[in-house]
């Protein structure tokens, strides 16, 4: 029997719905002779409300103990006067992607057969945006003086180390190598020029070992035309932390939208658990109300089982999940956990 030490955090929002759905796919779909011994961490916005705490450095150390982390979502109610934006943000999700390296934000974009694209001709999407996730704009490399006043200055400096980039650019290509050997670079080298250079010249620099894979480069903001024009052509997107958030939600957009979008939080050298969360976050719009899609979190399920060295458990996720989208058609809306009964039967079907 293996047993594998999970780590849950269904967080704040519909994080706390679509969580429970991911978990019962899980269970659906866990090979035989391997268990899955799940801790579950209540953290988030209303254990911060409640004493102050966000992610302790007892609570990190725990969770650092783990085999993977499967996350919800995190973020408070807008507005809340108690709870500014980026506490929790940066407070506990980018403090366990920092804290435990997970440099290759992995967010594939696939449109599924039975997803709805609100692209008039989607063609065949199916590309996959590598995001650096420890450096860029992230970092709190920053500062405000004068706050409150008309003399306020406030930085909020990108960090790009030659370090940090070429780990995440050979990811990058050792994954492009695998699929179609294309290799996206996306950035703005045309203004933010000093970070521009070091990601295109270890992009060359790398690239020039991999000589199968074809190197193309988009300035970020034509991204957001290509992605919608001509979304097929791409096949391993590479950029940073910022670009990658940006780009990855309209990537999600046009291949059937944010509920379907998975990811994961990965450090390849496996030092440290990596960690699978859907790309949304706690979308307090319609937290509550049982009508989130968790289909997201359960794909980030099948990532988590891949990383894990169980790919065909994943692929089987995968391939409920199509069947359930393609079953939607002609439905009307169903319940965040009529979704995951729904895949859970599908994988149990197999
Ligand atoms: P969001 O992703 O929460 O929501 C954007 C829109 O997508 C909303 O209209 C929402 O209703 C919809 N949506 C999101 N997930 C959905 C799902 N599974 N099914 C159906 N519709 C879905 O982004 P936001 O509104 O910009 O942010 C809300 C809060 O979440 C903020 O506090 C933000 O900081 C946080 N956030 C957290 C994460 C994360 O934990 N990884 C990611 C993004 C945003
Ligand atoms: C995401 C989110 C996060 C990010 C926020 C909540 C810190 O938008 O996971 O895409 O910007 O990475
Ligand atoms: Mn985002």
């Amino acid at each position: 029997m293996t047993s594998i030490k999970l780590a849950v955090i269904p967080g704040d929002g519909i994080g706390q719905e679509v969580v429970p759905e991911a978990l019962k796919v899980l269970a659906a779909a866990t090979p035989e002779g391997v268990t899955f011994e799940q801790t579950h961490y209540e953290i988030g916005a209303e254990r911060y409300l409640a004493t102050g705490e966000v992610l302790t450095d007892e609570v990190l150390a725990d969770i650092r103990t783990k085999d993977a982390i499967l996350l919800g979502a995190v973020g408070g109610k807008p507005g809340d006067p108690n709870l500014p934006p980026g506490i929790l943000e940066r407070g506990l999700l980018l403090k366990l992607r920092f804290e435990l390296d997970h440099y290759v934000n992995l967010r594939p974009s696939k449109l599924f057969p039975g997803a709805a694209s609100p692209l008039a001709n989607p063609g065949e999407i199916d590309f996959v945006v590598v995001r650096e996730g420890t450096e860029g704009p992230y970092t709190g490399n920053g500062g405000s003086i004068r706050v409150g006043t008309p003399q306020e200055v406030a930085t909020e400096v990108s960090l790009n180390t030659a370090f940090g980039v070429e780990r995440v650019v050979r990811d990058a290509f050792a994954r492009a190598q695998k699929r179609r050997k294309k290799l996206t670079l996306v950035h703005k080298t045309n203004v933010i020029v000093n970070a521009g250079k070091i990601w295109s010249r270890l992009v060359a620099e790398v690239g020039a070992e991999y000589p199968d894979v074809a190197v193309d480069y988009q300035h970020v903001d034509a991204m957001m035309i290509h992605l919608v024009a001509n979304p097929s052509q791409f096949d391993v997107i590479v950029t940073d932390n910022l670009f990658g958030d940006i780009v990855t939600d309209l990537a999600a957009a046009v291949t059937g939208g944010i509920g379907l979008a998975a990811s994961g939080n990965v450090n390849p050298d496996r030092t440290t658990p990596s960690m699978f969360e859907p790309v949304h976050g706690s979308a307090p719009d319609i937290a509550g109300q049982q009508i989130a899609d968790p289909t997201a979190a359960i794909g980030s399920v099948a990532l988590m089982l891949d990383h894990l060295g169980y790919p065909e458990a994943a692929a089987k996720i995968d391939a409920a999940i199509v069947k359930d989208l393609e079953s939607r058609q002609g439905q009307g809306p169903r319940k965040t956990a009529e979704v995951g009964d729904a895949i859970a039967a599908l994988v149990v079907a197999g």
